[in-house]
């Protein structure tokens, strides 16, 4: 008699930077224990980000299994980092032979691993495809465009995404699925109802009466006289209310090359090593406004309502801009206006809200799952279930 075969999926996700923990972790739990008997997954990790309080703390948090392997590709100029983890990664997909190579985001990490496995004819799927800038001068636009390009299934997380990659004649391998960090907001629910109050008296803050900080963008941080303004004119928000800024590594290097931390003008800030992904999230959902450059923030603030004040001439979450949720401005000397007298305004946090959100309904990595276990692979490479 025929035995009854059921073929898995081996899937490689290759992960490396802090916003790809969060992103890949509804994934990779949902594959673990819905989907067992048809995937098989191999998490590895680049090496990209290596600090404990940027990399440990977020598998630890979000109860991400150990990597099969971690690359320890570390720092570097983006040639050298990117090509580094291109030259280990070559070698551990041919050693793990995998149907598909799943990267998330748009990191160096993401552009390294996709454009390895394209290379070596391993079909690529592309968590959080489509989105776009159109700013070319952001290394994030280089990785997702090239990533989108180069990949057999592109993951979706809205309609402007859809839209962005049948402009470029995508569409075919396009699939809505929605946002997976939608999905791990909903897994942190009951953390932050549960935590928020012990966190905040640790931090001796209370609801709406501080300012939540996050910078790490090379536009803003790696020029010493740009710096300069932008923490001045955080000194002189730091008058008004308090300001809660958790230093990114690089920014903190840059922030010290300028005297920053030395100065008198600090008192009414708050300087924090980088959070793990739950703190943040009770410190943003009790902030009363979040001034940031980050992409993945500018989304979470929209969904916890906070207003957001995005430090950066183009966002990749255009959704957010609706009823100025979400503010971009540039000019460093604009910041506390838009701050005090802009986002913290009642009427704006009301209408916020209202807002519908459009980033999906919490279940976008059972859809990513149930993509890839159905993917007809290269029948040469499937395998049988143990
Ligand atoms: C990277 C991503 C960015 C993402 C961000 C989240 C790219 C091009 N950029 O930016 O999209 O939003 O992660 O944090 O991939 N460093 C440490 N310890 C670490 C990691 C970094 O000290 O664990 C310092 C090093 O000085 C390093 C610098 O931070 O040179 C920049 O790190 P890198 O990973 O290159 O880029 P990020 O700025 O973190």
């Amino acid at each position: 008699m025929e035995e009854d075969i059921i073929t898995k999926t081996r899937v490689m996700l290759v992960v490396g930077a802090r916003p790809q923990f969060v992103k890949s972790a509804p994934v990779i739990r949902e594959i673990c224990s819905k989907h067992k008997k048809t995937i098989e997954l191999a998490i590895v990790h680049s090496g990209q980000h290596y600090d404990p309080e940027m990399s440990q703390i977020f598998f630890r948090e979000l109860r991400i299994p150990t990597p099969l392997a971690n690359l320890r590709a570390g720092s570097g100029s983006h040639a050298v980092q990117t090509a580094t983890m291109m030259k280990r990664l070559e070698a551990l997909m041919l050693e793990v032979e995998p149907d598909v190579v799943l990267v998330p985001g748009d990191t160096n990490t993401t552009l390294a691993s996709g454009l390895t496995a394209a290379k070596l004819g391993t079909p690529v799927a592309h968590l959080e495809a489509g989105l776009r800038s159109g700013d070319m001068g952001m290394p994030e636009e280089i990785n997702r465009k090239l990533t989108d390009h180069c990949s057999t299934l592109l993951f979706a997380p809205t309609r402007t995404a859809i839209h962005n990659l049948r402009m470029e004649g995508l569409g075919k391998l396009a699939h809505l699925t929605g946002d997976t960090m939608v999905d791990a907001l909903h897994d942190a629910t009951t953390f932050i109802q549960d935590r928020q109050s012990a966190i905040l008296h640790r931090h001796n803050l209370r609801f709406r009466e501080f300012v939540l900080i996050t910078l790490h963008r090379p536009s803003n941080v790696d020029d010493p006289s740009r710096l300069r303004r932008i923490h001045r004119s955080l000194c002189e928000i730091g008058r008004e209310t308090r300001v809660v800024f958790p230093v990114h590594p690089r920014t903190r290097i840059n922030l010290d090359a300028i005297g920053a931390f030395r100065s008198p003008r600090n008192s009414g800030i708050m300087f924090m090593q980088p959070q793990g992904y739950l703190e943040t999230l009770v410190l943003l959902k009790n902030a009363s406004c979040l001034l940031t450059d980050s992409g993945g923030m500018q989304k979470e603030s929209f969904m916890l309502h906070v207003p957001c004040v995005t430090l950066r001439r183009t966002t990749e979450w255009p959704e957010t801009l609706t009823c100025n949720a979400n503010r971009l401005v540039y000019d460093p000397k604009a910041i506390p206006a838009a701050i005090l007298r802009g986002a913290l305004n009642d009427k704006l946090k009301e209408g916020i809200s209202c807002l519908k959100n459009p980033f999906g309904d919490g279940h976008a990595s059972a859809r990513v799952a149930h993509i890839l276990e159905t993917f007809e692979h290269d029948s040469r490479i499937r395998r049988t279930a143990e």
